[in-house]
């Protein structure tokens, strides 16, 4: 453990001590094979089903995860597949390709116990629902690709999945860390979580615009004059918020219109009323087969 976390500014030195362990000590998380290989295939607009169904097929876990989810609580009542090809006919390419990408991501959300394990599970319910609401909103404005857009939607906020896996390692050691109070927990993911994520999704070979986009998902004004994808990004988050479609209390009075980030989008009113009533079936959709 290093010696200035029991300084008596405590979340300046825990700051540190998590930034030196990411950059030096633990290093950064790996993606299963697989999973980079569903994240490059769906992210080119040339490959076909039977490629993505190759590749699903070198992981035969991966290939029950998502005959499992297919099979899951919002298709009940309908026969039961047992198939990747009848997994493809009953969702189509693209639901299936959500599917798969989110099966290979929803790794980086696990291996935690006890109350940090419950922020992993609030995190992993908002990236689904960013995922969704990201998809969306570039179908609405058309300024991006829907497809980079969910999967920069369900990773935005995956450095702070990685920093809680870390801090439940120190937790094991320290008590200190182990319970540490909710609100430094949050100031410490504020802080770090844009540029770990980024820097995960770089060494993860994930599209350039998409790390460049995670890592100003907070201050989209500093990506560049551009760069929608890390605007969009931004507009996701506040949807979610305003629908709770993170299982979060519904913020109703998150004024979308007015903000900079729909302003920037060119939404009108009456585009964003559409996307807020398209969203909230989507994300239950969504969420009843990867929740
Ligand atoms: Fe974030």
């Amino acid at each position: 453990m290093e010696k200035g976390i029991k300084a008596k500014n405590g979340k300046a030195s825990l700051l540190d001590v998590v930034r030196h362990l990411i950059r030096k000590g633990v290093g950064l998380p790996t993606l299963p094979a697989t999973a980079q290989k569903v994240v490059a295939a769906t992210q080119d607009p040339d490959c076909t089903p039977a490629q993505l169904e190759a590749i699903v097929r070198q992981d035969p876990a991966l290939a029950a995860r998502i005959i499992k989810m297919v099979n899951s609580s919002f298709f009940a009542g309908m026969k039961e597949i047992h198939t990747l090809p009848e997994a493809f006919m009953r969702l189509g390419f693209a639901r299936v390709k959500d599917l798969a990408l989110a099966v290979g991501i929803k790794n980086a959300y696990k291996g935690v116990q006890g109350h940090l394990r419950k922020e992993l599970e609030y995190l992993w319910k908002n990236a689904v629902a960013s995922g969704t609401a990201c998809r969306e909103i570039a179908q609405a404005c058309g300024h991006a690709n829907p497809e980079e857009s969910f999967l920069a939607g369900l990773v935005h906020d995956i450095g702070s999945a990685f920093i809680i896996q870390v801090l439940h390692g120190l937790g094991k050691k320290d008590p200190t860390i182990a319970s540490l109070p909710e609100n430094t927990l949050k100031e410490l993911l504020a802080a770090l979580h844009p540029t770990v994520g980024a820097e995960m999704l770089e060494s993860w070979h994930f599209p350039a615009t998409i790390c460049h986009a995670v890592r100003h998902h907070h201050a989209p004004e500093n990506a560049g004059q551009e760069d929608h994808l890390a605007w969009l990004l931004f507009a996701g988050d506040l949807i979610v918020r305003k629908l709770g479609l993170d299982g979060a209390p519904p913020q109703e009075d998150i004024s979308l219109a007015t903000h900079p980030s729909f302003q920037t989008l060119k939404l009108t009113d009456l585009e964003i009323g559409k996307l807020l009533v398209d969203l909230e079936e989507k994300a239950r959709e969504i969420d009843a087969a990867l929740g």
